[in-house]
């Protein structure tokens, strides 16, 4: 009888719940597209957040007061992310769910794209979509409120304007005092509140409601499962850690029995 030491007794224990449920849940962060070459936020040396300060940059008020800061960052992520691909985790996620339909809700607080681009569908992108822009303000020339602007004018290193009000575009992400997209946010607590099994991979579960999502699958009865290399605040609400990388550890939770 072979013995497994503990970090191999804990994937047992966590690809058995995962395999066994019928309603899971996923809560994904920055961490699951590491691998893929895409920052992190707080890691201490590589992240974001190390090198840039999240008021300069991820406010609307930074934005207002600073629009071409704010909009080459966003837009030197964006290039970057023309040049990475999806790693093995995303792929093991976007497999599991084509395999078993309607078994796993993928909740994410990354704007990358990366799970839609491995082929996962009805991602719940609660930060939104850096790829997507949206306008600053209502057209300040509409006769109706839902006349958005129209005619957009760009200078090079300059977010586009609108030729007739002067309005913004900006990325389509949600900035920190910002509110979540509502219908994501709702879809999120249902499947947060109804599921068997949630697995926290890669984040720091500093941020909320996102953070939120794990102590109510907690309180109502899940078992909880933390994917990180290291410790996060919602290892307090987890049954059981996974220390690893989620590009190695997810295709062995929910890769095919051989
Ligand atoms: N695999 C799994 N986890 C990893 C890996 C990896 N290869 N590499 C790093 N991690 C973990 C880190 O240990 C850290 O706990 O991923 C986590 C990343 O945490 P953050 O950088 O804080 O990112 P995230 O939790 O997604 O941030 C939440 O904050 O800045 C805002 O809107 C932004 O959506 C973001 C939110």
């Amino acid at each position: 009888m072979t013995t497994l030491n503990p970090d191999e007794e804990a994937l047992a224990q966590a690809r058995q719940a995962v395999h066994a449920a019928s309603r899971i849940a996923v809560l994904t962060g920055a961490g699951v597209s590491a691998e893929s070459g895409v920052p992190t936020f707080r890691d201490a040396q590589s992240g974001l957040w190390a090198s840039f300060k999240p008021e300069d940059l991820a406010t609307e008020d930074a934005f207002r007061s600073h629009p071409e800061r704010v909009w080459n960052w966003y837009a030197e992520r964006r290039s970057r992310l023309q040049h990475v691909q999806p790693n093995a985790g995303h792929v093991a996620l976007a497999d599991f769910q084509q395999r078993h339909p309607g078994r796993l809700t993928l909740i994410t607080q990354n704007v990358d794209g990366l799970h839609q681009r491995a082929g996962s569908t009805d991602v719940l992108a609660l930060h939104g979509s850096i790829a997507d822009d949206r306008w600053l303000d209502p057209c300040a020339l509409a006769r109706r409120p839902q006349d958005a602007c129209s005619v957009t004018v760009a200078q090079p290193g300059q977010p586009p304007q609108c030729a007739e009000c002067g309005n913004l575009l900006r990325p389509d992400v949600v900035w920190f005092g910002e509110m979540l997209p509502a219908e994501a946010l709702r879809a999120a607590e249902y499947a947060a509140l109804r599921c068997q099994v949630m697995l926290v991979v890669g984040t720091s579960g500093a941020v909320y409601p996102a953070a939120g999502l794990a102590h109510t699958a907690r309180q109502a009865g899940a078992q909880v499962w933390v994917l990180n290399p290291h410790p996060s605040e919602l290892d307090e609400v987890a049954h059981g850690f996974l220390r690893g990388p989620a590009a190695e550890y997810l295709p062995l939770i929910f890769g095919e029995d051989d």
